[in-house]
Parts: C-alpha cells; structure tokens; sequence
C-alpha cells in the first residue's frame, strides 16, 4: 500500500469515528450540510480548472486528467441543489458556515502557493470520504430519507468509485515531495471537513433553541 493509501486509510478511520455523533436523520441538520455540500460542489471544476492553469507543460497527461474530471463534476452541485429542493428546504435560507468557506478557499490558496499538484490531496480526500464514511452514511440514511434527497451521496457513492483509483493512478505523475505535500493536504481536507459538520451542528443546536448567535453569523 502506498504512503497515500496509508494516509488516507488512517484519517479517514479517525473521520469514521467522529462522524456518527452528529444527527444526520435530523432533516434540519441534513439540509443545513447539504447547503455546505452545495457550496463547495460548486466551485470544484473551478478549483480543477485554476490547477490546470498552473501545471507544467512536461505535465499534459495530468492536465487532459484534470479536463476529463472538470466534465466529470459538472453540475454536480444540482444533485445537492434537487435533494435540497426534495427535502423542501429552500436553501438559499441556509447558511453557509465559516468552516466552508475556509475549506475551499484554502484549497485555491494552496494551488497559488505551491502549484497544480497539490489539488489532487483535496481531491482524493473527499472522493475516499465519499467511498468509505459517505458510503456509511448513505446505508444509515436511505432508511430515513427518499432517495431522491440522496442523490449527491448515492452517486459519489455508488456511480464515482473509480475517481479514487483514477486520482491514484494520476499520482504516478508526482515526485516523493510532491507526494508529501499531497499527503498533507488530505489530512488538512479532512480535518477542514470534520470542522464543517461541526460547524454546521453548532448552528443547528442554535437554531434549534432559537438563540441567534449574531456573534457567529
Ligand atoms: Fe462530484
Ligand atoms: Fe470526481
């Protein structure tokens, strides 16, 4: 196994644990992650797209990898929109937390600060997420919602498998410090994940009480 697969397989077990405190069957809480989902879902081809800019000419077998992916994610963000509209939950009433914000917007910071590589460990991180603890989630949620409100997770998790082993494969195209810096942005994306559903739960337990914390939002 691969220094990448060991990194992801240990966090995301970490991840595994923490996730399941949370109350996904609560549809105030699902919907108020599922905008978050939005949120970032959203700017992903972008983000693909300003790592393509930056990657090296000696590179185009990556670059033509990161076009295919673009095509790939497109609209991706609708399913998170359809199973918001599904839950009827308006989410342009939803809050997008901090935690969101700063994990995108690290990642477009990162490609500046060290180049076109370093997407491929938010990259990875979110779609093993996806396999592996979304994979979980969606067994435990198809029992409480209709399908048609998780159709973000049901494709990551059972139509996009092979963008794992697909981000694997492209790695070969990196040297071992390139990989360092890959290895340590999965922890970072998985961390940066982990502070967004805690994030959207503070808001939830404050909208729940109806405290409006105006300090926060
Ligand atoms: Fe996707
Ligand atoms: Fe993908």
């Amino acid at each position: 196994m691969s220094k990448i697969e060991e990194t992801l397989k240990l966090h995301t077990s970490y991840f595994s644990q923490k996730y399941k405190a949370y109350p996904w069957t609560d549809p105030n809480f699902y919907a108020l992650y599922l905008h978050q989902v939005y949120e970032y879902a959203k700017l992903s081809t972008k983000l693909l797209a300003y790592a393509a800019t930056r990657t090296p000419e000696k590179r185009r077998n990556f670059f033509d990898e990161i076009m295919h992916h673009i095509k790939e994610e497109s609209g991706h963000e609708i399913l998170a929109q359809n199973d918001l509209m599904n839950l009827k939950v308006d989410h342009k009433s939803l809050k997008t937390v901090h935690a969101t914000k700063s994990m995108y917007e690290a990642q477009f910071g990162k490609i500046l600060l060290y180049g076109d590589h370093i997407m491929m460990g938010y990259q990875i991180a979110l779609e093993y997420l996806a396999i592996t603890v979304g994979s979980e989630l969606y067994d435990l949620l198809h029992n409480v919602y209709d399908d048609n409100s998780l159709s973000f997770l049901k494709v990551h998790v059972k139509e996009d498998v092979d963008h794992v082993e697909k981000g694997l494969e492209s790695l070969k195209a990196f040297n071992d410090e390139e990989l360092e810096d890959i290895a340590d942005n999965i922890k970072q994306s998985l961390y940066a994940y982990l502070l967004i559903i805690d994030e959207c739960h503070q808001l939830y337990l404050a909208n729940k009480e109806e405290v409006k914390n105006t300090l926060l939002y």
